[in-house]
C-alpha cells in the first residue's frame, strides 16, 4: 500500500502522484532526450548521495549512464523518473547484459527535496512491475552495507538481502519479482 495521502492520477505520459504536502510530480519512463535535465538533476545531490548509489565521488552524471540513456535499448534498460516541471528528481532503472537475460541489476536514487515521502518505495514497485512483466527471474542490486534506510526499504519489499563476498562493504539485494 502506498503511505497515506498518496493520490496517483493516470495521465498521457505517466501519472501524477500527489504527495501528503500537496506538491504533485510525473512519474514516467525515461526516455533518451533526459540526458540533459538528468545532468542538471546529478548537480543538485550530494556527495554522500552519489556515493551511496554509484560507489564513488565524482563530479558530474558518470559516463556509464550518459552512455546508457543515449542508447536506451527498450530490450534491455527500463527507467523510471519523477518529474517535476521538467527538472528529474528521482531515478529508477533496471539494465540487463543482453537482450532475453532473466536477470538484471537495479539502481535507485531519489533527491534530497523529494525523499522521505515514499517515492523511493514507489518507484521500487513500479520497477518491480517492470520486471515482472519482462518475465525476469531476479533483479539485483549492490548497497552499501551502512544504508539503512535502502535495506530497510528492500527488505520491507520482499528482498534477500546478502553479503557480497567480494566486498565485505556491500550487500547484494536480490528481488524475485
Ligand atoms: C535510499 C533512498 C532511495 C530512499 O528514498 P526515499 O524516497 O526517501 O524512500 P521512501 O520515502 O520510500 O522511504 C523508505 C521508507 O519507506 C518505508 N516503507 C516500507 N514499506 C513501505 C510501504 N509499504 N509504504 C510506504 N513506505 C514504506 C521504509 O521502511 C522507509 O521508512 P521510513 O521513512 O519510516 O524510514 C534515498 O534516500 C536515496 O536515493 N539515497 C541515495 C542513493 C541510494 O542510497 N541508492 C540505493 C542504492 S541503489
Amino acid at each position: 500500500m502506498p503511505p497515506v495521502g498518496f493520490i496517483m492520477t493516470n495521465t498521457d505520459i505517466g501519472q501524477t502522484i500527489r504527495l501528503e504536502d500537496g506538491r504533485t510530480f510525473t512519474l514516467r519512463a525515461l526516455r533518451a532526450d533526459d540526458l540533459e535535465a538528468l545532468r542538471r538533476a546529478f548537480l543538485r545531490l550530494t556527495p554522500e548521495e552519489i556515493e551511496y548509489r554509484f560507489f564513488y565521488r565524482s563530479r558530474e552524471l558518470p559516463a556509464s549512464v550518459q552512455a546508457q540513456v543515449r542508447g536506451l535499448d527498450p530490450a534491455r534498460d527500463a527507467a523510471f523518473v519523477i518529474d517535476d516541471r521538467g527538472e528529474i528528481r528521482a531515478v529508477a532503472d533496471l539494465h540487463a547484459a543482453h537482450a532475453g537475460a532473466r536477470e538484471a541489476e537495479f539502481g535507485l536514487i531519489v533527491g534530497k527535496a523529494v525523499s522521505g515521502h515514499g517515492i523511493g518505495w514507489l518507484l521500487m514497485q513500479r520497477l518491480l512491475g517492470e520486471a515482472k512483466r519482462r518475465g525476469l527471474a531476479a533483479l539485483h542490486g549492490s548497497v552499501r552495507a551502512d544504508n539503512d534506510r535502502m535495506l530497510e526499504l528492500c527488505r520491507d519489499l520482499g528482498a534477500t538481502i546478502a553479503p557480497d563476498p567480494d566486498d565485505p562493504a556491500i550487500r547484494r539485494v536480490t528481488f524475485t519479482p
